[in-house]
């Protein structure tokens, strides 16, 4: 079985691209061949200064190593490193009605925002798709955000099978974890770079358990019970607590007789000291450049070999060889 996930590098990474993308990803690279990547060309969509985003692509792959992804199991790359990609790209843009890309979510929101619609973000799921289908994979780890691409990767490869004769491309499946398909943000929308709620994976102690003090709280006295339902801490705290703490707090919620700013310390704690461990590690890669570059190296090659293959029997079935 073969397991593919990418994740962008348009900034910092947050505690929602941890637990629906990340952790995932490192739980399964056991149990298949992984191949996880840096997204630089998506990237490319939002971020245009080409020193931050080289910046970006580093740290991307500084905090996944450090989050557990083992490059002895798992073949981890930057995207532009297999140019192959853009040509299944095009071959696929040539089954992709139009009508399929103005559907797209992620699209629909960004120009509903004033962005302007450039083609690299219209043609956004057709690359994401050939991400997913160059390496005949079968499972993609991913957030619910990412579903609607899944299903145009699906389609897509659908199509392709149609035209050009069933098992041209592997139809991959979705895995998107209950509980954490959606993590929520400081403000309770879900928690993304674009909505400014995000809690960073690995920033600076101080500024980062502010952003938690900071968190809205209704002005229940002190004394009183506070609603669970609705509760912006409860559902962040479920990730970070092991199960006593968690009935601890939910109790107290209950009873009455903490206040929020109690609540909000629990949960910087319980934040903080999730990610130390990593935390540890990330320092010990940050000083250690040249390892980063050799995985990145090394993962390259094993993708672009990968890739050829696969490129070899699609070009031989659209007619290109
Ligand atoms: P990106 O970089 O926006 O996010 C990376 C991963 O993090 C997940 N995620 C979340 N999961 C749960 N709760 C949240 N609040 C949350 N925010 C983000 C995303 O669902 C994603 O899994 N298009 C992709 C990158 C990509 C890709 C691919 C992924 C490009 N090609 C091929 C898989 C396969 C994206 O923008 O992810």
């Amino acid at each position: 079985m073969r397991i593919l996930t990418g994740l962008q590098p348009s900034g910092k990474l947050h505690v929602g691209n941890y637990f629906g993308a990340m952790e995932p990803a490192v739980n399964l690279q056991e149990k298949g061949e992984a191949f996880y990547f840096i997204a630089n060309y998506h990237a490319m969509t939002t971020v245009r200064n080409p020193d931050e985003l080289r910046e970006f692509t580093r740290e991307l792959a500084v905090d996944f190593l450090a989050c557990g992804l083992d490059p002895e199991r798992a073949v981890f790359f930057r995207q532009s490193d297999v140019p192959e990609v853009n040509e299944l790209a095009w071959i696929l843009s040539t089954v992709c009605p139009v009508s399929m890309l103005e559907k797209a979510h992620s699209y629909k929101d960004k120009t509903a925002k004033g962005i302007s619609p450039n083609h690299g973000l219209f043609a956004y799921p057709v690359l994401m798709a050939a991400d997913i289908l160059l390496y005949d994979s079968n499972l993609v780890p991913v957030g619910k955000d990412q579903k609607q691409h899944l299903e145009m990767t699906r389609d897509l490869a659908g199509k392709v099978n149609e035209a050009y004769g069933e098992g041209t491309l592997v139809v991959p499946e979705p895995m998107i974890r209950e509980g954490v398909a959606v993590v929520p943000g400081l403000d309770g929308q879900k928690m993304s770079k674009s909505y400014g709620n995000t809690l960073p994976l690995f920033g600076d102690e101080k500024p980062s358990k502010k952003l938690i003090m900071r968190i809205v709280t209704d002005s229940t006295p002190v004394e009183d019970p506070k609603p669970v339902d609705g509760s912006l801490i409860l559902p962040l705290f479920r990730l970070f607590a092991d199960d006593e703490a968690y009935r601890r707090m939910e109790e107290d919620h209950r009873n009455g007789g903490c206040g929020y700013g109690d609540f909000k310390k629990r949960l910087a704690e319980a934040y903080w000291d999730y990610f130390e461990p990593m935390r540890r590690r990330r320092t010990e890669l940050l000083a250690d450049p040249g390892y980063v570059d050799s995985v990145l190296a090394a993962g390259a090659e094993k993708a672009r070999n990968a890739a050829s293959l696969v490129m070899d029997r699609v070009r031989k079935a659209v007619g290109l060889a």
